[in-house]
């Protein structure tokens, strides 16, 4: 049976993603495609809805994304939202103007509740407007179904053609009842049934591998973060045992990580597969000696994971598929031709050159981050897995600054696993974007137990995100980082200072190289 869909065409609006994660939140499948699609792609994807998002232009400059006009004869459910909804008034025959008053933030709307996207809304609710130009005059055919008194047009519909507008943004959480806006538009309006949950997604994925792969063999780099491990998994559940993973343990892992990776994904785990752990920390070591330069070193770092990747592929011979950790938001921000700049540095770019093989296979790439999580978890991957913070290939290569030795490595190992230990037992882990230890380069004059010190200083970073590329320092309680430092010093040799990292980014970064 073909899976439901609903489209939703981008028009540039920050939510985009968003959008499409609260369509699936409702049980739809969603995918964002550039408000250019082509009309025969559109038709071949046969969506059950489409959604236009917002956008920073005003529809009357000439550089505005538009959409093809046949789409509104397509018969196909539509909500536009915000630029989306003017572009259907003004694309329909309506006027759209400057509004006298801009409106920001949490706006109290008053909709009409006869409508099916209002079905179930309180007649006076919250929502989220962002907006400096409004639909100053509905298109033909059209109703006013919400209001604010400063945009007498907040909502719009033509029930007949399956049409409706919103100014405001029902996918932002401080849309009280953007939720049920939505669940109205995908079942009321579109008639989805909702078919997308992440058992069927896992079942379907483990099907489609097994026809594509058949009795071919199939290669995984294993980083043990969570994207590679949930495709690991997935992969393994599909073809068992002509799954081979490597992975490479560069000796800057965090504290017991390589043991970790091992016990899930070694012979002695649970899941059927050839695993090859390559311990090459002394070589990792012995080509960082001396380099203090940040980007050296990521450079060092990533080409000898290439070589070691290339010795390991070439020992095993051709495969015919490798597995890339690919995501949604990956595919996303290639596939829409929106930079990636800050990200290019992130990716192991260069495996596909050295090893051979027929094709790429990318399990996870329609899939949100908490998705793949659930994923995981459906897969019973343990759940400290599964929540793991990201952590940078580089590893602990990106939290060392100056020189890297095997003591240096040894320090920042010590005093993270106390670090996440303390925020784990404070239960502020799952509210922070990430947080780690970094080694500075600096060492000063302390004393302990009457004697003087000249030890290294460990800075703890801890910081707030939503999409790693802006960031900033996490307010820490007072008492967690006291007792963070106290342990620290007290137990990790040759640190005799602890400091906490309160800068943003920009101007920092989040890692501390
Ligand atoms: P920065 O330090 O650039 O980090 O503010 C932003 C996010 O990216 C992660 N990061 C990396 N991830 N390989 C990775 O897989 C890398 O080379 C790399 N450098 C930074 C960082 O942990 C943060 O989440």
């Amino acid at each position: 049976m073909k899976q439901e869909m609903v489209l939703v065409l981008d028009f540039g609006g920050q939510y985009n993603q968003l959008i499409a994660r609260r369509v699936r939140e409702c049980g739809v499948y969603c995918e964002v495609k550039p408000s250019t699609i082509r009309l025969d792609e559109l038709r071949a994807a046969d969506p059950k809805g489409i959604i236009f998002t917002g956008g920073p232009n005003s529809v009357y400059d000439e550089e505005s994304p538009r959409c093809s006009r046949e789409i509104f004869d397509l018969g196909i459910p539509i909500l536009g939202i915000c630029y989306g909804s003017q572009l259907m008034a003004y694309m329909l025959g309506g006027q759209v103007k400057t509004a006298p008053v801009s409106e920001y933030g949490r706006t109290k709307v008053h909709v009409e509740t006869e409508d099916k996207l209002f079905a179930g809304v309180s007649s006076d609710t919250v929502c989220w407007m962002s907006h400096t130009d409004y639909i100053a005059e509905v298109p033909k055919g059209f109703g006013i179904t919400a209001s604010t008194p400063v945009c007498p047009a907040a909502a719009i519909s033509c029930p007949q053609r399956r049409l409706y507008a919103t100014q405001f943004h029902p996918e932002v959480m401080h849309t009280k009842q953007g939720e049920r806006m939505l669940r109205n538009f995908v079942y009321e309006i579109c008639g989805c049934a909702g078919d997308w949950k992440m058992d069927s997604f896992v079942e379907a994925a483990i099907q489609s591998l097994r026809d594509k792969i058949g009795e071919g063999k199939v290669l995984c780099a294993l980083s043990g973060g969570v994207d590679s491990s949930v495709a690991a998994v997935l992969l393994s559940k599909a073809v068992g045992k002509q799954l081979t993973c490597v992975f490479v343990d560069h000796g800057l892992l965090r504290k017991n990580e390589g043991d970790e990776v091992e016990s899930v994904f070694g012979p002695d785990g649970p899941y059927e597969l050839n695993f090859i752990r390559v311990d090459a920390a002394e070589r990792y070591y012995e080509r960082l000696r001396g380099v203090t330069e940040p980007e050296e070193k990521r450079k060092i770092i990533g080409e000898e994971f290439i070589r070691i990747f290339e010795e390991e592929a070439r020992r095993i011979g051709a495969v015919d598929f490798l597995v890339q950790g690919t995501i949604y938001p990956d595919v996303i921000e290639s596939g829409l031709g929106q930079s990636a700049v800050i990200k290019s540095h992130h990716n192991v770019g260069g495996l596909p050159s050295v090893v051979d093989f027929r094709e790429i296979i990318e399990p996870l790439r329609m899939l949100f981050k908490d998705e793949v999580r659930k994923a995981g978890l459906e897969l019973g991957i343990p759940a400290y897995l599964v929540y793991r913070q990201p952590f940078p290939g580089p590893g602990l290569g990106v939290r060392i600054v100056g020189e890297i030795t095997e003591e240096k490595v040894r320090i920042v190992q010590e005093a993270d696993a106390i670090y996440r230990e303390e925020i784990a037992k404070a239960g502020l882990d799952q509210d922070l974007g990430q947080y780690f230890a970094a080694l500075t380069n600096m060492r000063s004059v302390g004393v302990m137990g009457d004697f003087r010190t000249y030890d290294y200083a460990v800075a703890l970073r801890a910081v707030n995100t939503s999409d790693f590329m802006t960031a900033e320092a996490a307010q820490l309680p007072w008492e967690v980082l006291m007792h963070v430092s106290n342990r620290i010093v007290n137990e990790v040799k040759g640190v005799n200072r602890v400091l906490y990292d309160c800068t943003g980014k920009p101007p920092g970064t989040i890692e501390f190289e």
